[in-house]
């Protein structure tokens, strides 16, 4: 594992991007699996200038969304899919029927799940992850559990990612209670991964996810098994590593 601490948001959003135009550039028709939340906003905007400025494109890059809330259209303001167009998709030329998020509005899970493990399967498997980290160590919408699920799942939501994403939503009870989500197994099969954590409120968990006991309570430890983690965390998220 590679564990770089940047001086703030801004130098951990440079690197983390730099990894990501790296590899997109090395491998111009990879396979990136994408991550949402408040953490990669700054990463994305980086790589919309590197494009912008002529020196990346991901005209041939296919990617796949690490999850989706269960029962919201892609409409909906706070879809992922809604955000990945916002943050990223439109402001670059990335070919629109190669982006992939799992169908939160599709209501049976399981065929939501299966027809997004085969899509993943049948674009030749995950070339670069990037990850985000919740408070709990979840990554994607992994909650800790009394395993680490390997296939894409359908998720219940626990109250503290309820209560960490109710900021984003009018109101808590708006909040979906379920989400579609890459399995543990579907992110550790990634060929790389990258992940990215800011602010002070993830400085124990941290510590804890990668300096810490391998265990499916704190779901981002497994990443500690996976042989090529890069992991870059600004100052204060690093605080206590
Ligand atoms: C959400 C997402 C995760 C993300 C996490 C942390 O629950 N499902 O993929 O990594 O929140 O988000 P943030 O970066 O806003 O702290």
């Amino acid at each position: 594992m590679k564990f770089i601490i940047a001086e703030d948001y801004d130098a951990m959003s440079r690197a983390a991007a730099n990894v990501i135009a790296g590899y997109v550039t090395s491998h111009p028709d990879c396979v990136l699996g994408l991550a949402t939340g408040s953490t990669p906003i700054g990463l994305y905007g980086c790589l919309v200038k590197d494009y912008e400025a002529g020196v990346l494109s991901f005209k041939d890059v296919t990617s796949f969304n690490l999850d989706e809330y269960r029962g919201l259209d892609p409409q909906h303001d706070q879809s992922y899919r809604y955000f990945m167009e916002h943050n990223l998709f439109s402001h670059v030329d990335i070919e629109a029927d190669r982006t992939h998020v799992p169908d939160g509005a599709c209501p049976d899970a399981q065929a939501a799940c299966a027809a997004y493990e085969q899509a993943i399967a049948e674009a030749g498997g995950l070339g670069l992850q990037l990850l985000g980290l919740g408070h709990n160590g979840h990554i994607g919408f992994n909650e800790p559990a009394p395993d680490f699920p390997k296939y894409t799942h359908c998720v219940t939501l626990t109250e503290s990612t309820i209560n960490a994403n109710s900021r984003l939503f009018d109101s808590i009870d708006d909040v979906p209670r379920e989400a579609y989500t890459m399995g543990i197994g579907t992110i550790m099969a990634a060929k790389e991964i990258l992940v990215v954590a800011s602010g002070a409120d993830k400085a124990d968990i941290v510590h804890r996810a990668f300096f810490g006991p391998v265990t499916p309570d704190v779901p981002a430890s497994v990443l500690q098994f996976h042989p090529n983690v890069t992991v870059i965390v600004d100052k204060e998220a690093g605080a206590l590593c």
